[in-house]
């Protein structure tokens, strides 16, 4: 049996993916042969991206600001004019405001809530009628975090409102399954990003160590002893976005190296 995704030509738009983790998923999808849109909120970030995939394959670079709903109007009206219709979409989005429960402002939640919950739910029925519109189905792969089965200090924000990706996967996969589009989500652990750098910089101005101490805790609690590539996430998103998975639907696969602990 040979493991091919059946991607050549595939119509694959990846949000917030001009670096980390989205950009490691474009670049599994085009190196596969895919044609794919990837956005970010950043022109001049996602010009570079957009380079440094190009010699792989085609992509086409949208900007567009995930939390305002005409940005997302406008980044699938234009993902549909480059590709001419849409097969998978990998939603990653940008992280809301870290802080312990106690800082959170009524704003905080407002935009958290907005990034995770609102926008989310408006650009996957947006892609669902792209993807319902020919009949030919298609496959959604959310990006969320292990934090929605385990929270994680110091991200409060994170750990309430991501938990809508798991309502969106299962809610979807149930109503959308039977006319041919799997949803599936990822639950990434610790994944060697900028924004994991941010994240040891911060616990280490929190507890006066250093960024090294932390990075050296955190590795000593995940059973396969370091934190992930993006590369190897892709992986997991290519097989979630492709007919690899043409029997999985509902599911949230974490990517952790063994670091959840829960059962069930
Ligand atoms: N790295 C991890 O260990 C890990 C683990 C679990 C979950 N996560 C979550 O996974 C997501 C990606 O993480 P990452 O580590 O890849 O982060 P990252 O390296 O900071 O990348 C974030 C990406 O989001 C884009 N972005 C930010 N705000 C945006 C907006 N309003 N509209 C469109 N794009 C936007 C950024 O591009 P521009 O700046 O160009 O807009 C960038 O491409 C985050 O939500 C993070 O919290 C990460």
């Amino acid at each position: 049996m040979t493991l091919d995704p059946g991607l050549k030509g595939a119509r694959v738009l990846v949000t917030a993916a001009s670096q980390g983790i989205g950009f490691g998923a474009a670049r599994a999808f085009v190196a596969e042969g895919a044609r794919v849109v990837v956005n970010s909120s950043n022109p001049t970030r996602l010009e570079r991206a957009v380079a440094a995939l190009a010699p792989l394959g085609e992509v086409h670079g949208v900007v567009a600001d995930l939390r305002n709903r005409d940005e997302l109007d406008r980044l699938l009206a234009e993902t549909l004019r480059h590709l001419g219709g849409l097969d998978t979409l990998v939603y990653v989005t940008g992280s809301p405001k870290p802080g312990v429960f106690l800082e959170q402002q009524y704003d905080d939640w407002e935009a958290a809530a907005r990034l995770l919950v609102v926008s989310l739910a408006y650009l996957a029925r947006k892609a669902a009628e792209a993807m319902l519109a020919p009949g030919r189905g298609g496959r959604m792969v959310f990006l969320a975090s292990v934090a929605i089965r385990e929270p994680i200090p110091n991200i409060a924000t994170s750990n309430v409102c991501r938990i809508a990706i798991a309502g969106i996967v299962r809610t979807l996969a149930r109503e959308l399954g039977p006319r041919g589009i799997r949803v599936n989500g990822i639950l990434p652990g610790y994944i060697g990003t900028d924004r994991l750098v941010d994240v040891f910089a911060d616990a280490a101005r929190r507890r006066g160590t250093s960024p090294e101490v932390e990075r050296a805790a955190l590795e000593g609690e995940i059973p396969l002893g370091r934190v992930g590539t993006p590369e190897e996430l892709a992986r997991a998103v290519v097989f979630l976005g492709s007919e690899l998975s043409a029997y999985v639907s509902g599911a949230l696969l974490p990517v952790d190296g063994g670091l959840l602990r829960s059962v069930g």
